[in-house]
């Protein structure tokens, strides 16, 4: 069982004194690395661990491909401003090769996973000599994880699985006691901008947990486009999180006066506090209009959107 920090009862000073002597002791004079998204939970987890390891931690960005629109060259951005260098790692093809023909949702989780830690990981860690993999996993990933709602791409000990045998290396999960609440305000204490502590969160499964059905770079393209606009339009709506999703049904639409058979967005805006239960935002019609207009006529081939109004549970948040 994993004790609870809530958000409130955390003292940042003391609880960064604590990790930082957890990662420096787990660490030893050894090297460790860590996989930087962009996310808050990442970008969290790379701050605390550069002022417990400074250089000896490598913070990398993996180009998975399934990434939100300019996000590599946003994040390396922002940590460079932070004194945190990044390297971007080119992975696109490894990741689209391992989604190629896969519709089921925890198989997708599945090849990411695999992809993630086995192959693109498996190699930087050897090549790096890291010992340690150091990752940004929250208390709620543990919960739906074990649950068995989704299966979060970044969870393994309390599957039975342990990484050292799986892939070969140590994972250290510093935020493991926290929820999103508790994260952004260690993130702000460790000198995060607003943007990044503020940041609404992303999956680690990206944009193909948005896309119902097969992740083909063309389909994933199409969700990031769209997603783009959501963010935008949304951006100071004070949501919690908002997002685009790309269906898999094909419906009827007309677009000069010709039948078009297109494709189908649906917009989801959330008010949470924590991820756990949420509801959607009372967005008005005006901005569901604005995004409906921006979408159809931007994004090639989609000819509906559509807007969920349904509570997670029974929904969740993302979408498969
Ligand atoms: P769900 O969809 O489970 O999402 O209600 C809860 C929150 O966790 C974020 N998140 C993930 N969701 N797989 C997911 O399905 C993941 O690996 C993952 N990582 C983070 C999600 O974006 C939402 O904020």
């Amino acid at each position: 069982m994993i004790k609870e920090i809530t958000a409130q009862k955390m003292n940042t000073k003391q609880f960064i004194e604590e990790k930082v002597q957890e990662i420096r002791a787990a660490v030893g004079d050894g090297l460790a690395i860590n996989a930087l998204s962009g996310g808050v939970d990442s970008s969290t987890v790379t701050m605390l661990g550069h002022r417990a390891l400074g250089k000896r931690l490598k913070t990398v960005f993996i180009n998975n491909g399934i990434m939100r629109e300019g996000e590599p060259v946003q994040v390396v951005g922002y940590f460079k401003k932070l004194g945190v260098k990044v390297e971007v790692v080119d992975a696109r093809k490894e990741f689209f090769a391992a989604l190629k023909g896969i519709t089921d949702p925890e198989e997708k989780r599945e090849a990411i996973t695999q992809t993630f830690y086995k192959k693109v990981f498996g190699k930087i860690v050897k090549k790096s000599g890291a010992k340690c993999l150091l990752q940004g996993t929250i208390l709620t990933d543990v919960d739906e994880t074990v649950a068995g709602i989704k299966r979060q791409h970044n969870v393994f000990e309390q599957l039975g699985i342990d990484p050292q045998k799986a892939f070969g290396y140590r994972i250290l999960e510093p935020l493991i006691q926290l929820r999103k609440d508790g994260v952004r305000k260690l993130g702000k204490a460790l000198g995060l901008p607003a943007e990044l502590f503020k940041r609404i969160p992303f999956p680690g499964p990206a944009l193909s947990a948005r896309v119902i059905g097969e992740a083909t770079p063309e389909r994933i393209e199409i969700t990031r486009k769209a997603n783009a606009i959501v963010e935008r339009a949304l951006k100071n709506s004070g949501a919690f999180q908002y997002m685009a999703i790309l269906h898999e049904d094909r419906v009827t639409g007309m677009r000069n006066n010709k039948r078009e058979f297109g494709l189908q967005i649906e917009v989801r805006c959330w008010e949470s506090v924590d991820a756990r239960i949420a509801t959607p935002t009372r967005l008005s019609f005006t901005i569901l209009e604005a995004i409906a207009a921006e979408i159809t006529s931007k994004v090639p081939g989609v000819v509906s959107v559509t807007y969920n109004i349904a509570s997670k549970p029974p929904s969740t948040m993302e979408v498969v």
